[in-house]
């Protein structure tokens, strides 16, 4: 491991002083207080998670967050699998508790926990301490505080690559932490990257989603999903700058927060064509949505012809939001490690299956609600089962048609 030595053997002293860089970015804060606003659960105390014991301290710690690090673990778990290593990065660890469980469960071969706050480190030692440390170059894991940029920057300076980084921040600071990350990532490595920006993804702060993921964010219906494009789409654009491309393996939208997960794997070579890379469109008068490429930017409109009342978010992530194969696996692996299946794991075995659902490449950006839908066409609302049956309908003709036209093709092309 070339990394650490020189970090870690750092007075306490010398460390806290780096964080505070001689040039400071003036993005740079270290939120020690935002677990005090209103609204937001921090118990300190004694937790269980998955089995696992451990303290939060006064760190930053939400239980609601456990299905987050439940996907997280998976994910890397089954990275592992196939890659036969696993070395984690999690930036922003607050009181250790991914960190534990990436070591304990998705056996990590080795892990640098970091938080720029060094009051927390009493409490991630405690926690880290329930896995064996070990010592030279067998050892598994060690703590630092540093801002999230320094400690990959060092990292990627030290050539001491990870094939998974997590980066689990506040509002919308996770983009400053992207292009860093990238860097000290091992290629077909992953990212596990986290937004807590509602007011952005609802389209009320658009000159800060510019700025941030660099898409415009307009107010839509959707904006759960528009969160985590924008997230996916600012991550495409760090890549595309260092000439890799990324594929999101799960997106997670949560209440609580609101929170945004997503999954990335990153690989060389740029996006083709900026494939998946474009622009949303909303009409308020008749509620249809629609994706538009980078070379239709002229043409954006609606059927209906309402005029102006079509409004455009983007650049963003108009690709699937997950990866089938993926999926099944974690579900696989969750249901093995008995998470789900036999009445329990209800929640999390529900929400695989709906990304699973959701992951079909054909499916186009947006929603609109049935009863939305049902009051623009003045009916009343179907049941779901009679919607269900019409959409399965209309999917199938649709099959059989571009089936139909592919046997056309195939005889013309026969002669
Ligand atoms: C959302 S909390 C992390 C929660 C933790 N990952 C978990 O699952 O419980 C974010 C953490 O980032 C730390 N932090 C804030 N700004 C930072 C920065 N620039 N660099 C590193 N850590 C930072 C905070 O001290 C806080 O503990
Ligand atoms: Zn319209």
């Amino acid at each position: 491991m070339l990394l650490t030595p020189t970090l870690l053997l750092l007075p306490k002293a010398l460390s806290f002083n780096i964080t505070r860089p001689q040039n400071p970015n003036p993005q740079f804060k270290l939120h020690r207080h935002r677990h005090l606003r209103p609204g937001i659960r921090c118990a300190s105390g004694v937790h269980t998670e998955r089995g696992l014991e451990f303290e939060s301290g006064e760190s930053f710690f939400r239980h609601e967050s456990a299905t987050g690090r439940d996907l997280g673990v998976l994910g890397a778990y089954i990275y592992r699998q196939s890659k036969g290593e696993l070395r984690v990065l999690d930036a922003l660890c607050g009181c250790g508790i991914r960190s534990l469980r990436y070591l304990a469960e998705a056996k990590a071969d080795f892990l640098l926990a970091n938080d720029a706050n060094d009051e927390y480190r009493g409490v991630i030692l405690r926690n880290l301490g329930k896995v064996e440390r070990g010592f030279g170059d067998d050892r598994r894991w060690v703590v630092t505080h540093f801002d999230a940029n320094r400690i990959l920057s060092e990292c990627y300076l030290q050539r001491d690559f990870f094939d998974l980084i997590d980066i689990d921040s506040f509002g919308s600071d996770s983009s400053m932490f992207l292009r860093s990350a990238m860097s000290t990532l091992r290629l077909g490595g992953l990212i596990y990257v986290t937004s807590t920006d509602g007011y952005s993804s609802g389209g009320h702060r658009p000159v800060h989603s510019l700025a941030s993921y660099g898409a415009y964010i307009s107010p839509m219906p959707f904006s759960n999903e528009i969160g985590l494009r924008a997230l996916i789409g600012g991550a495409v654009r760090e890549a595309s700058v260092l000439g890799y491309h990324v594929t999101p393996l799960f997106s997670y939208y949560s209440y609580h927060g609101p929170v945004f997960r997503v999954l990335l794997r990153v690989n060389r070579g740029k996006l083709p064509e900026n494939r998946h890379y474009g622009f949303i469109s909303y009409c308020n008068k008749c509620g249809d949505s629609k994706d538009f490429s980078w070379d239709e930017l002229g043409q954006i409109h609606c059927p209906c012809e309402g005029s102006g009342s079509v409004v455009v978010t983007g650049p963003l992530w108009t690709g699937p939001l997950h990866c089938a194969s993926y999926l099944s696996e974690m579900l696989n692996l969750a249901e093995q490690w008995g998470w789900i299946g036999n009445g329990v794991g209800t929640v999390l075995e529900k929400l695989l299956r709906q990304m699973l659902d959701e992951s079909d490449p054909r499916l186009p950006s947006g929603y609109m609600k049935m009863d939305e839908m049902a009051s623009r066409g003045k009916i009343n609302t179907p049941s779901m089962k009679t919607m269900m049956s019409a959409i399965c309908k209309v999917t199938t003709q649709e099959a059989l048609l571009d089936m139909n036209q592919e046997l056309l093709l195939g005889l013309v092309y026969n002669g």
